[in-house]
């Protein structure tokens, strides 16, 4: 752990082990039903490359980009898609993957984003969950671990593009991004 890290506040090992049970908890939910996960680029791929190889539900997987934080540590409130999905998600059973629902802005935006075009039904699976994320009407089915409000990196999470592929999830040092 460099100094740029205050604490690892998840290991490997308890990513791992909670990833164990989402997917259990997946598979048990969608049987006889075949999922989309639909990733929300850049922080949901070490969430998605885990959980995704967990499922033994028939899946598909597509990606979104949209913008919220920018490059700093506030959530700006405004969404934009970037990038869109590639699939036609009507009559689809879609489960949006994430990294972590902080304010809740980007995904209540998505969920309602996704329900427009006609979805048999959105879930979200969420492997981190900030306590802000309750002040908005975002129904989440699955959390890995609601943590404090402090600001994490590692496991796709950034701060300014860097720290994502620290293989644990770690709390940001102060003194980093000035605060
Ligand atoms: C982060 C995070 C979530 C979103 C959560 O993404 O990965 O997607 O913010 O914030 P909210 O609940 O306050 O809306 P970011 O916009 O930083 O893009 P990134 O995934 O490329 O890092
Ligand atoms: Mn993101
Ligand atoms: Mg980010």
């Amino acid at each position: 752990m460099g100094k740029d890290l205050d604490k690892v506040l998840l290991t490997q090992e308890q990513i791992a082990a909670r990833l164990d049970e989402l997917a259990e908890q997946i598979d048990a939910d969608y049987v006889g039903r075949e999922v989309l996960l639909v990733g929300v680029l850049r922080g949901a791929v070490m969430v998605m490359a885990d959980l995704s190889r967990r499922l033994h539900t028939p899946l598909e997987m597509d990606w979104m980009a949209v913008s919220s934080y920018g490059s700093g540590t506030r959530s700006s409130g405004v969404v934009r898609i970037l990038k869109d999905l590639d699939t036609d998600v009507h009559g689809r059973d879609v489960l949006i993957v994430e990294d972590i629902i902080d304010s809740g802005l980007t995904l209540s935006w998505l969920v309602s984003n996704l329900r427009g075009r006609g979805t048999a039904s959105v879930e979200i699976a969420t492997l981190l969950r900030k306590p802000d994320a309750a002040k908005v009407e975002v129904d989440v089915r699955y959390v890995g671990f609601d943590i404090p409000p402090e600001f994490v990196v590692g496991y796709g999470l950034d701060y300014a593009e860097k720290y994502r592929n620290l293989p644990f999830v770690g709390t940001l040092a102060p003194h980093v991004y000035g605060g």
